[in-house]
């Protein structure tokens, strides 16, 4: 049967939280088989914020580890980092050309630089044109994200419209595909879990940190529910279980705070373990990366030599 084709990347910016998992890369693994799947190392947008080279090393290393430990089968799926096919930063050239300052200047990543008075590099501005280029050169259909990255699907859908305007049909329109249930996942703070705040619980966390973490939660309670204990509750338990336990221990945050921890320790005990016999075979990990670049290199070529043709500069 013809399956659609979709893609997503992740930064290599640092440790995945379960607002990353539940939120964007949960959805990856559940969509792998019902679909031809990319899954990307966006090492390029994180050059952005990562300038050292031996952490954004290590980081690509672990995000590729992340992957596969979350389930992500490489003989099923396409996994490769961005900065292996350079078709992306050309195309991302391509379309800077005929896409305006102006419209560019309304992406939230952006204005909020702005707002906070950051004086931003022109790869920030630039960003959610590389991400363009990433889901347009692979004719992708369906892009998994969580809904802080709606936006920037959207400006894809624009740019593939507006070069297809020009240049005649080239580029599929793309679908962000956003879990409703869980399109924000807040962090111990109450706020949206990001590893800019500082607010995390780690997707891979030891069980001691689960403990510490979860105690340190924020409890603003309404009716003797801690919202925010709730709130991340909710991520690995049905409602209707946790309907009955809120209502037993209503106002009991300990308990409730200790039934989350055990929750989450069974939940995260297996994924980490997973994961630490990944990270022992670094040659392995590498070579899947190796091989997944390849055959995206391949595709996105052929992509490329469809552009080239259609811009004109293709000559022989
Ligand atoms: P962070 O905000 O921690 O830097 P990223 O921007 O690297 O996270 O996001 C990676 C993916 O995880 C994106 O698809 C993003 O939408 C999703 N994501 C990040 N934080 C959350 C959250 N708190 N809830 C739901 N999804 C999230
Ligand atoms: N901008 C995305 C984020 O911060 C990462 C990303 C880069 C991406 N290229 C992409 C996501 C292409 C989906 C498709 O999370």
């Amino acid at each position: 049967m013809f399956k659609k084709i979709l893609l997503s990347g992740i930064k290599p910016s640092g440790r995945p939280h379960i607002g990353n998992y539940f939120g964007a890369m949960k959805q990856f693994v559940e969509m792998q088989t019902a679909h031809h799947c990319f899954f990307m190392i966006a090492d390029y947008h994180a050059l952005n914020i990562i300038q050292d080279p031996k952490v954004m090393r290590e980081n690509i290393i672990n995000l590729a580890i992340d992957y596969l430990a979350i389930g992500i089968d490489p003989t099923q799926s396409i996994l490769f980092k961005q900065s292996d096919v350079s078709a992306h930063t050309e195309l991302a050239w391509i379309f800077d050309t005929i896409i305006t300052v102006p419209y560019l200047e309304r992406a939230h990543a952006y204005k909020d630089a702005v707002a906070k008075k950051k004086e931003a590099s022109v790869g920030l501005f630039n960003y959610p044109v590389l991400m363009a280029a990433d889901i347009l050169l692979y004719d992708t259909d369906v892009v998994p994200v969580g809904a802080d990255q709606k936006q920037h699907v959207e400006i894809a859908r624009d740019i593939a419209e507006k070069f297809n305007r020009i240049y005649g049909e080239t580029f599929k329109l793309p679908v962000a595909h956003i879990m409703k249930e869980v399109a924000v996942v807040p962090g111990i703070d109450g706020q949206k879990m990001s590893k800019s705040y500082g607010n995390t619980i780690l997707l891979f966390a030891e069980d001691s940190d689960i403990e510490k973490l979860v105690m340190s939660i924020v409890t603003d309670s309404s009716a003797g529910v801690p919202k925010n204990v709730y709130e991340i509750h909710k991520l690995f338990r049905t409602e209707s279980e946790l309907a009955k336990l809120y209502e037993e221990k209503a106002g009991k945050y300990k308990e409730l705070k200790d039934a989350l921890t055990a929750d989450m320790k069974k939940f995260i005990a297996p994924l980490r373990e997973k994961r630490k016999a990944i990270a022992g075979d670094t040659a392995r990990v590498l070579q899947i990366l190796k091989d997944g670049g390849e055959r995206a290199r391949a595709i996105a070529q052929t992509k490329m030599e469809m552009v080239r043709e259609k811009i004109g500069v293709k000559l022989y």
